[in-house]
């Protein structure tokens, strides 16, 4: 009778007998599967088994050609986290595919997160036929990629920051066929929302939690005279997420001399033992 080797079900089953008690102890218990490419969190207590680590994540996902390991905090405007290659091929090019958009993201040089695609999706429903949507923060176009399949919208207008996250928007526009949907556009919302795209939108999404806040007067100034809606993302303490990111709307649209009326407020992941992230859905207009 021939004894195969039964495929392992899950990274611990793989790692049986290649890690100690003690080291299981720092083992996270999830990562970050970004198309051909996963990406895990390695403590410093495991970094001599991090190619271990990194091949038994392949041996039971072999859909991964590359595993990266995190290799630092999100920083700078750009909010880019440094990843180092521990196993497979030595690549950090990865091909996504999310809600039937193919995207490639070069992990280490642009902010991408598979975490909001559920946001993503949840937004490509609420878009009505016709609607010019700001698609602010737009990195490589994961939100405007998505509405741009899966909603009836006119176009989206996609500012981003990072020329390397512009120029692989656009090849990732090209490559979903959706040029005329989509219009990537190099710069700084401050200063474009507030100026060139001034009273053009009927929706805009705001996914930069960290520091949305700064960029909310210039986003309502870029919402129709007739009204539109915004999503607000923040970051926010865990005990009392909303009462910050409302208080920030209400000063700023009373700044503007505008009316606004929230639609939904919804807790949408986790960040920290302390921090989760909120979004905020509401509608602006002239008062
Ligand atoms: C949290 S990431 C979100 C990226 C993308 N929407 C996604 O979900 O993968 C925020 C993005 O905003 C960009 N960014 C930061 N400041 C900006 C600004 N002032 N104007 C335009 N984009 C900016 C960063 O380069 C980064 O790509």
């Amino acid at each position: 009778m021939s004894r195969e080797k039964k495929k392992p079900r899950n990274l611990r089953e793989a790692l049986k007998g290649k890690l100690s008690k003690r080291e299981f102890g720092y083992l996270v218990k999830s990562f970050d599967s970004v198309g051909n490419i996963a990406v895990i969190e390695i403590p410093p207590e495991l970094e001599k088994k991090e190619k271990i680590i990194g091949e038994a994540l392949i041996e039971i996902n072999p859909r991964f050609e590359t595993v990266c390991k995190i290799a630092g905090a999100h920083k700078g405007a750009f909010r880019v986290q440094p990843v180092k290659v521990i196993a497979g091929k030595r690549n950090k090019t990865a091909l996504y595919i999310e809600s039937g958009c193919r995207m490639k993201v070069d992990l280490g040089k642009v902010f991408f997160s598979p975490r909001l695609s559920h946001e993503r999706e949840r937004i490509g429903k609420l878009i009505k036929k016709g609607e010019v949507v700001g698609a602010f923060f737009a990195g490589v176009g994961p939100f405007p990629l998505v509405f741009a399949k899966n909603s009836p919208m006119k176009k989206a207008v996609a500012i981003e920051l990072n020329p390397h996250a512009v120029k692989l928007m656009r090849e990732n526009i090209v490559l979903n066929k959706v040029q005329e949907k989509i219009e990537p556009v190099l710069g700084d919302v401050n200063k474009l929302a507030s100026t060139t795209f001034k009273g053009k939108f009927d929706r805009a999404v705001m996914p930069l939690p960290k520091d949305a806040g700064g960029f909310l007067e210039a986003t309502m100034l870029s919402i129709k005279p007739s009204g539109g809606i915004i999503h607000f993302y923040q970051f926010s303490p865990i005990d009392d997420p909303f009462t910050g990111p409302l208080k920030k709307i209400r000063e700023t649209a009373a700044k503007l001399g505008l009316k606004t009326r929230v639609l939904r407020k919804k807790m949408v992941r986790s960040f920290s033992a302390q921090t989760i992230q909120v979004v905020l859905d509401f509608k602006v207009k002239r008062a």
